[in-house]
């Protein structure tokens, strides 16, 4: 195994799961070891404790001719459940089928990674870098990155780059350079409702009182209507319309058509909004998504009962110019609008994230799609991303800079699900389209 890919899987090794309180040392002695790599290659580091996982900051000495270029990632990962899904233990990575399989060998590691492994590769040759370099690593965006906003805004004045590179997003498909020049935004919420005090039988008290369970799947019922479209008063107002040369450019990018998007999730048939390709509407339309939805007996058999209370999680993914607090306050008012009587009703309002679009081709765009080129030996695509990084529009508010993403997630790297996995070609194009980008941006 190389040593490259040897550090790939010490790093893959920590079971960095922000979200979980009993993984909070891992989280910690992950960031420890990323201190120890990045000091190794001759940048001066800093760990920045924060009031839940640590940030890691790493630079080159700067020089005043040079411009300066700000790379962000993150190391945490998402849980493993349901961990008996999966073919090798997520935390003890192996190469099966030219793949490397593991948690966050995808998100956001090994894309992580090949940002630092392709510095290393430029230092060894070269003995410096043609720009100023700050990493920038966190160990909370699956949890929303609460501690990162603050700390951009307090060391804003360290932090002023002229360019931002983020590998966190997709590409359409495996040999398919792909840069992203927009994210959607989210909202998220969960309700709660309550009928009886306790459970009751359902004979002896089904049809006199208000089941929750169904009030539950009224309110998630109420949120479309037959043709996918989103029922909530004003959710669209400020949804900005598709462009048409963004229609014309996404028609020709291979990989997502309605078929692509069946293949790929064994879905029965493409559905959304009338109107608009599967493109268009992941990555320029916005959702109501219902996340999980629990009530009652769900155990085997049948067991006749009317649940005191059920719940339902939701998302909503938002698009420019829609704004989450704005959308969130629309949701609630839907929510109370449409819970039946004979329940009580709690909405607790989960993390927000702006959505995020840039200009593709300003001169650090352009120097993006060159870097891509080099590495995948064809031009990119260009398109909007699904997912969200909420930390991206942040950035570009507090630093005044717009990020590029070059993303090298493939359709099938099953991030956020059991068997994630990262192609080693991709790890390898990876060092080489971060060594090239380098010498572009300079
Ligand atoms: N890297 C992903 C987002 C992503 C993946 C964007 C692929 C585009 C293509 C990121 O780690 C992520 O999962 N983000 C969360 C948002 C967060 C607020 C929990 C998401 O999109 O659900
Ligand atoms: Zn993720």
């Amino acid at each position: 195994m190389t040593k490259q890919l040897n550090d790939l899987f010490d790093f893959l090794r920590f079971p960095s799961i922000s979200t979980d309180s009993n993984h909070v040392s891992d989280v910690r002695h992950c960031a420890d070891w990323l201190i120890q790599k990045l000091s190794g290659m001759g940048l001066d580091t800093e760990l920045h404790e924060t009031a839940r996982h640590p940030i890691v900051i790493a630079r080159n000495t700067h020089q005043a001719d040079k411009k300066t270029c700000l790379i962000y990632g993150h190391y945490d990962v998402q849980p493993v459940d349901p961990v008996e899904l999966w073919d090798s233990p997520p935390f003890e990575p192996e190469i099966r089928d030219g793949k490397i399989w593991g948690r966050g060998a995808t998100d956001n590691k090994g894309q992580m990674l090949a940002h630092i492994l392709g510095v290393e590769e430029t230092l060894k040759e070269k003995g410096e870098l043609p720009v100023n370099l700050i990493f920038l690593f966190e160990g909370e965006e699956e949890i929303g990155s609460p501690n990162l906003v603050p700390f951009l805004e307090k060391h804003k004045a360290d932090l002023a780059c002229d360019v931002i590179a983020v590998s966190d997003t997709g590409m359409v498909a495996k040999g398919v350079p792909t840069m992203g020049y927009g994210l959607r935004g989210i909202t998220c919420c969960e309700v709660t409702v309550k009928g009886p005090s306790g459970d009751l039988h359902s004979g002896l008290y089904g049809g006199a009182v208000a089941n929750p369970a169904t009030a539950v799947a009224r309110l998630v019922a109420s949120l479309h209507d037959a043709n996918g479209h989103i029922a909530i008063d004003g959710f669209y107002d400020d949804v900005r319309p598709l462009e048409d040369w963004e229609r014309k450019m996404w028609a020709k990018v291979p990989g997502v058509s309605d078929d692509d998007t069946l293949a790929i999730t064994g879905s029965h048939a493409a559905f959304g909004e009338p109107g608009f390709s599967s493109a268009e509407r992941l990555w320029a339309r916005p959702t109501a998504e219902v996340n999980g939805i629990g009530g009652g007996y769900q155990g085997e058999g049948s067991k006749t009962v009317i649940p005191a209370e059920a719940m339902a999680k939701f998302s909503f993914r938002l698009v420019p110019d829609q704004d989450p607090e704005d959308i969130s306050s629309k949701v609630q008012a839907h929510l109370e609008k449409h819970c039946p009587e004979g329940v009580t009703l709690d909405v607790e309002v989960g993390h927000h994230g702006k959505p995020y679009i840039c200009d593709p081709h300003s001169e650090n765009g352009k120097a993006g799609q060159i870097a891509l080129e080099k590495a995948f030996g064809k031009a990119p695509v260009l398109i909007r991303e699904g997912g969200s990084i909420p930390v991206i529009q942040d950035m570009k508010e507090i630093l005044g800079v717009e990020p590029l993403m070059l993303g090298l997630a493939l359709p099938d790297c099953q991030i956020h699900a059991p068997n994630e996995n990262f192609y080693v070609e991709n790890f390898e194009a990876g060092i080489q389209l971060n060594r090239a980008l380098l010498q572009e941006l300079a």
